[in-house]
């Protein structure tokens, strides 16, 4: 099969040097050249445009696993060798991620599975006086779950964003100077329309009014660099598998006191200074969240990933991740019937945005489209609320939309792939019948396979319906 290549800008020299920025991958990732079957027969090369949910593996990272995994073995207690090695390499990716994020050299560093365990250790980690929370935690209600639900168990406000980033700093200013918050919990970038909100600005707002911050960076550090000691900001979360290192990791770096003092996470070995039959004498520091064998090969790999990313040029970086998008943009911008969403209308799509393009197509609903795109044409993109349902119900889409993620592994082709798909939507409409199967679209009579180790075959997976989208 073939796609046309749409042009959806008239060719200048800028326009010739910005689509040159992203004709080739920034940096090499792991099943950049996967093969996918179409409904339709034969294979094309996979395009992978759901990096924000899961982004592939560097190669660097992934040859870098295949280094260590030998010398695998457990940490801190363990005499031998491959202990030692394994302990040395898991404590010295405290110290590189605190520098990636240029965090205080006081900064704990505590690896969990991912951002949403990070918010939840910190939701148990709110200062308490005489066993009573003290202040709130205050959200808007643009923010992924993870940053929303973890706070509805502690005392808690939330605001709705403006439609101006302006604006809406104008808000949190307003609701800070009522007085008791403890903390403010925002996004560093909207995983539903790539928008970067301004955490300097806002950690200023907070500290002004004896608030501390925690940013939830699970979008924005893959794609910005961050740097928590410039920005003031107390906390920062990210996870692995969203910044080329999926095994299984993720991290909160922040100020130590309140984490010193809080609820272990996961209380167990490795978590205590003593334990008694009757009670324990908390270890502080890292080991006190950390209870239970710690993901080493995870912490060690995420890691390995920041370095791999902070050695990136940052303009060619920028200009690469800039480039796709504006293309995108434009190019849906061109098709009748296609929505671009966004929150703000004061954001600068050159500066403020990181490489996430929401969007819809009249007629169609979200689920089909990305069923068609996938089925048809050979891009993976996301569909549904992403996690975010009360933005999605706020922007007028309660049954969700589609979303196009892209990185450094990305090519200016995948969004060409997108675009010719939607054209010919557009255009033609659907080439194959769909069904809903489990709550999901799938094409009618699939008879495409998996790989011989995968055990399910597309449309007869049986998955439970997908209840949060
Ligand atoms: C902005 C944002 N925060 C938090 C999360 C949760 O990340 P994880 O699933 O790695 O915990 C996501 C995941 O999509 C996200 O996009």
């Amino acid at each position: 099969m073939t796609t046309a290549i749409v042009s959806p800008i008239a060719p200048n020299a800028v326009v010739f040097e910005r689509q040159a920025a992203a004709a080739a991958p920034l940096a090499a990732v792991t099943g950049a050249e996967i093969q996918a079957p179409l409904i339709t027969g034969g294979h094309i090369r996979y395009a992978n445009l759901d990096y924000g949910a899961s982004a592939p593996a560097l190669s660097l990272v992934s040859a870098y696993l295949n280094e260590i995994l030998p010398f695998y073995a457990s940490v801190h207690r363990g005499a031998g060798y491959a202990s030692q090695i394994s302990t040395s390499v898991y404590e010295n990716a405290r110290d590189i991620v605190r520098g990636f994020v240029g965090g205080r050299p006081d900064d704990s560093v505590i690896f969990t599975r991912n951002t949403t365990d990070s918010l939840n250790l910190l939701a148990g980690c709110l200062p308490v006086v005489d066993g009573r929370p003290v202040g709130e935690v205050l959200y808007l209600d643009i923010e992924h779950h993870a940053n929303l639900l973890p706070w509805q168990g502690v005392p808690h406000r939330s605001i709705v964003a403006a439609d101006t980033i302006a604006g809406t700093v104008d808000s949190v200013r307003a609701e800070l100077e009522q007085g008791g918050v403890s903390l403010l919990a925002v996004t560093g970038a909207s995983n539903v329309t790539g928008e970067i909100l301004p955490v300097r600005a806002l950690a200023a707002l907070a500290h002004q009014h004896g608030a501390r911050i925690v940013v939830d960076a699970a979008q924005l550090a893959p794609h910005r660099r961050v740097d928590i000691a410039a920005d003031d900001v107390d906390y920062l979360a990210f996870s692995g598998h969203k910044l080329y290192a999926p095994f299984g990791a993720g991290v909160l770096v922040g100020r130590p006191d309140w984490l010193d003092a809080g609820t272990p996470h996961l209380a167990g070995g490795g978590a205590v200074k003593e334990a008694r039959l009757d009670g324990v004498s908390w270890a502080t520091g890292p080991a006190r969240h950390e209870g239970g064998s710690p993901n080493v090969l995870g912490a060690a790999t995420l890691a390995r990933a920041t370095q791999v990313i902070a050695g990136l040029d940052q303009d060619r970086w920028h200009a690469h991740e800039s480039a796709i998008r504006s293309y995108l943009v434009d190019g849906l911008q061109q098709i009748d019937g296609v929505t671009v969403h966004q929150i703000f209308k004061d954001t600068n799509p050159d500066t403020d945005t990181i490489g996430v393009v929401n969007f819809s197509v009249a007629g169609y609903d979200a689920g089909l489209v990305a069923a068609y795109l996938s089925a048809e044409h050979g891009v993976g993109l996301r569909d549904g609320r992403f996690c975010a349902h009360p933005l999605l119900k706020r922007l007028g889409l309660p049954s969700g939309s589609l979303r196009a993620s892209f990185g450094v592994g990305s090519r200016l082709e995948d969004a060409q792939r997108l675009l010719a798909g939607i054209e010919k939507l557009r255009r033609d409409g659907l080439g194959w019948d769909y069904v809903v199967d489990a709550g999901r679209w799938v094409p009618a009579n699939d008879t495409r396979t998996y790989p011989h180790w995968a055990p399910n075959t597309p449309g007869t997976a049986g998955a439970a319906p997908c209840t949060d989208d």
